[in-house]
């Protein structure tokens, strides 16, 4: 038996030997296509290719990709468990050519591989063509030998593929298997074409047009777009008639029965193969980024995961169930998909939260729906407000009590449950606008309430596609931006980084054909919507386009890497200084981090060493940083660190890394935070956190502010370039510099000592010899000095051995600085304080020297003067006034 991985790989390497390239499977949420909600097939990623719009290395590829069908235009949700091919999630194998080979040689690679390769017997093959398509016809007469009446002509658009309204089309080809005349069904175009015998498994679409909203035109070269349902041919090629039989899903099924312990069979079954197909779906949205939520793709994911917990539900599961089928799963798929694999965690994580919290209303849901519904019979109806109830209430998605109903053939009122829905809205809107917020803030609001919450994919990715759902300048919405003009734009999804949690807006581009819009900012506004502060810089801006979005992917790098550090320095800090330390704030840029903590202290410098090297530890490590979703409760137990005060939603993300290597949780992992921020994919990617300053910012809340990768080596050399130069100035290796500066410091300290000692003297008449002159003034002696050089808070002190050497008189020395600013002292010895005072005379002086006041007591004062040239005249007036008492 030909297993489902031997399948795929069997394909892939028939169209490498071909000389196509291999290509890795698009993301499950397209970049490259913001009208799709999922992938929904093989030839998404290359719909750029196809028009010409994108070149790529290769002009063949051959994909294994995923495809989801639910939510969206293409939703199978209602049919699984129902039918014997549908699915939510599938595989789709194609081969493509750009502008290479056409028709025959696709005609000719398909027959060949099914045929030779895999082995199918032609005589159950039969093909379809559109009507007006001769040359296909033809190929597959001359190629594969088939009889006129197994090529069947279609003339609808069935044998029409087209992308969506817009983009690559034209007429396609569909293979077809006949499992047998057991099983009921008749061939393409027949009444019983919707039976189970007939089934298509391969579609080669000849792409050879493009739709544009202008009508149709050719695309530059035709081009070739085949698509392979892999669970159709592995259905086929192992001898089985539903797609539920073959060996995966059988994995996947056997799981689920020894989980519950409960057969798959009778009305067991469906229930299983419902929890079978939804454990791909959600494990691979879950995978490429999605988590549950209530709008947009999170919805969508949600529902399916909901509409499989009931079954598990069902099936009397008496323990959440999903969660245990992941390891299972990912045996089966993840060496095909390794983003599986990576994402386990993840996976496991989310499905179980999400089972846990479902399980707690699901029960009492269920006997809403018993009680509701008890005198309904089949054909009757469950009406709208009970549905909404069951939808506000006990989170039923409406398609889950849809489905819970249609086993009794009981329908639901949609339209009295849109109403109930409406209804509330409406109640909330009035809630809010009584609020009295700002104009611009009810703009953002009104758009949140028609446009929804905007999908963030910038946790994936850093560029994508975006419509463009409305635009708004100053505090309304607005028509539309022409160039030079500013305004704010809200798109149905974005890789833009709205500022939250510390962390900057990211800042990029929009473009479109012949327009050009630089985002200067992004922001979240009215919880979820994320509003794009713009300038066009070319062309025109209006709600409606499609555009390619980048964020500025080197600012972005930056800011993962600080919003990392700010989680390793916050752990580090506590390792260091003690749990108190909790976060106050913080701010990551691109150009650094700042983080404020509560601590009563400074750091010292060792304290602040330590931890820059435990951060760099966990840098070292070069660790995954893993991202998990959890309930708030559940994260907080976990350990993990959260904002005090700040609003969390009942589910939080969570970011884990490094493993911590000393201390209480030596070998445990070593940062736990609640954190919706972006961040590195490994620890490594930070490079290098640097501490660059610590200081207080309130009473109790110290700040440090660090700087990681390129800004932190830059950071690091010019402090070594300034070491460098200080050597270089000191004639000494940076070895020696500390000590050879601590040397000159003290050396300095000691000549300037010794400096104001030689000026004391020296104003007072230098060396001994003589001293300073006296001179009679009045019945005083005094001795009166202008003193250059000396710093005014000596003087005193001279003035005092100026007194000891005159032993009975006064003393007046005046010192003049650079700046021509005069410093006066007056001194009289104590047996003089009864005839004048030393604050007299210092007025007197500071006068003269155009000053005012001056104080102090009676045998000694002191006083100032801006105009030290008076100096003399201050001497002067003093003596007058000595003589004159
Ligand atoms: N695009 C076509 C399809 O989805 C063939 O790959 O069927």
């Amino acid at each position: 038996m030909t297993g489902v991985n031997e399948i795929r790989s069997t394909f892939l390497d028939y169209f490498k030997k071909n000389d196509h390239e291999v290509v890795e499977s698009g993301p499950l949420v397209p970049r490259n296509d913001p009208t799709l909600m999922f992938a929904n097939a093989g030839m998404n990623q290359f719909k750029n290719v196809f028009t010409g719009l994108e070149k790529r290395p290769y002009s063949r590829a051959a994909t294994a990709q995923k495809v989801v069908r639910a939510g969206g235009k293409h939703n199978d949700l209602d049919n699984v468990g129902y039918t014997a091919r549908h699915h939510t999630f599938f595989e789709m194998l194609g081969n493509f050519s750009f502008g290479d080979y056409f028709k025959d040689r696709a005609i000719e690679f398909a027959w060949d591989l099914i045929t030779k390769v895999y082995g199918l017997p032609a005589d159950r093959l039969l093909v379809t063509v559109y009507a007006e398509d001769t040359d296909a016809a033809v190929y597959w007469k001359k190629i594969a030998g088939l009889s006129d009446d197994r090529i069947i002509r279609i003339p609808t658009s069935d044998n029409f593929w087209s992308m969506g309204d817009t983009g690559p089309c034209g007429p396609c080809s569909e293979i077809f298997y006949d499992h047998g005349e057991h099983i009921w069904g008749g061939p393409p175009g027949s009444a019983e074409e919707d039976g189970d015998r007939f089934v298509e498994i391969w579609n080669l679409v000849f792409m050879q047009y493009e739709q544009t909203g202008e009508g149709r035109i050719d695309l530059p070269r035709p081009s070739i777009d085949t698509g392979m349902g892999l669970e159709r041919l592995a259905t086929v090629l192992q001898g089985v008639h539903n797609n539920y039989d073959i060996d995966l899903f059988k994995a996947l099924i056997s799981a689920s029965e020894h989980e519950t312990g409960v057969d798959a069979e009778g009305d067991a079954l469906g229930s299983h193969r419902v929890i079978a197909d939804h454990l791909r779906s959600t494990s691979f949205l879950i995978a490429d980024g999605v988590l549950p939520s209530n709008e947009g793709r999170g919805y969508v994911l949600r529902r399916i995961m909901r509409r499989a917990m009931r079954h598990a539900h069902l099936l009397g599961a008496a323990e959440p169930l999903m969660h245990r089928l992941v390891p299972t799963l990912v045996r089966e798929m993840g060496r095909a998909y390794p983003e599986l694999q990576r994402a386990e965690d993840l996976v496991r994580d989310t499905l179980k939260l999400e089972e846990i919290r479902f399980r707690k209303t699901l029960e009492r849901g269920l006997g809403l729906l018993d009680s509701a519904t008890a005198d309904l019979s089949a054909g009757g109806q469950l009406d709208g407000e009970t549905a909404f109830k069951l939808y506000d209430t006990y989170g039923f998605p409406l398609d889950l009590t849809q489905d819970a109903l249609r086993a009794r053939d009981i329908s639901v009122d949609t339209a009295g449950f849109n109403a109930a829905m409406q209804r509330q809205k409406a109640e909330a809107r009035a809630a809010w606008s009584g609020s009295g917020s700002a104009a611009t803030e009810a703009v953002w609001f009104a758009l949140k309430e028609k446009h929804g919450a905007t999908d963030f994919l910038g946790y994936e990715t850093e560029t994508a596609e975006g419509v463009v759902a409305a635009i708004a300048a100053e505090d309304k919405e607005v028509a539309k931006l022409s160039a030079g003009e500013s305004g704010y734009v809200v798109l149905n999804q974005t890789p833009f980084y709205g500022e939250s949690g510390g962390q900057v807006g990211d800042t990029g581009e929009m473009l479109g054909t012949d327009l050009r819009v630089r985002v200067t900012n992004t922001q979240k506004k009215a919880e979820g919507l994320f509003v794009h502060s713009v300038v066009v810089e070319e062309g025109e801006l209006v709600p409606g386009l499609a555009l390619e979005l980048k964020v500025d992917r080197a600012r972005r790098t930056a800011i993962r890497a600080n919003h990392s550090a700010t989680h390793l320095v916050h752990e580090a800090l506590r390792e260091v200084l003690g749990s108190h330390v909790v976060q106050k704030g913080s701010l990551v840029s691109p150009e650094r981090l700042r983080f404020d903590f509560a601590h009563p202290k400074p750091l010292a410098e060792e304290e602040l060493e330590t931890v820059e090297s435990y951060a760099n530890e966990i840098v070292l490590q070069n660790a995954p940083v893993e991202t998990r979703l959890m309930a708030v409760d559940e994260a907080i137990e976990a350990g993990a660190m959260a904002l005090f005060g700040e609003k969390y939603g009942d589910e939080v993300r969570v970011v884990s890394m490094g493993t911590a290597l000393h201390g209480d949780k030596a070998d445990k992992t070593y940062s736990l935070e609640l954190c919706g921020g972006t961040h590195v994919r490994r620890t490594g990617d930070i490079g290098l956190v640097t501490l660059v300053s610590e200081g207080a910012v309130a009473a109790g809340v110290r700040r440090i502010e660090a700087l990681t990768g390129s800004e932190a080596r830059a950071y690091l050399e010019s402090q070594d370039r300034r070491m460098r130069e200080i050597a270089g100035i000191l004639k000494t290796g940076a070895e020696e510099a500390p000590a050879r500066v601590a040397q000159l410091v003290e050396e300095r300290r000691k000549l300037e000592r010794e400096l104001a000692d030689a000026r004391k003297k020296l104003a007072m008449g230098g060396g001994g010899e003589g001293g300073a002159p006296v001179k009679e003034a009045g019945v005083f002696k005094l001795m009166a000095r202008k003193v250059d050089g000396i710093n005014p808070k000596d003087l005193k002190g001279m003035a005092d051995e100026a007194k000891v050497q005159l032993g009975s008189g006064v003393v007046v020395l005046i010192s003049v600085a650079e700046d021509g600013k005069a410093a006066i002292v007056t001194a009289i010895t104590q047996d003089l304080t009864d005839k004048v005072s030393a604050v007299d005379l210092v007025r007197i002086g500071s006068e003269a020297l155009g000053g005012r006041g001056g104080g102090g007591r009676p045998d000694m004062a002191q006083a100032g003067g801006p105009d030290g040239s008076k100096a003399d005249a201050a001497i002067a007036a003093i003596e007058a006034h000595l003589a004159g008492l």
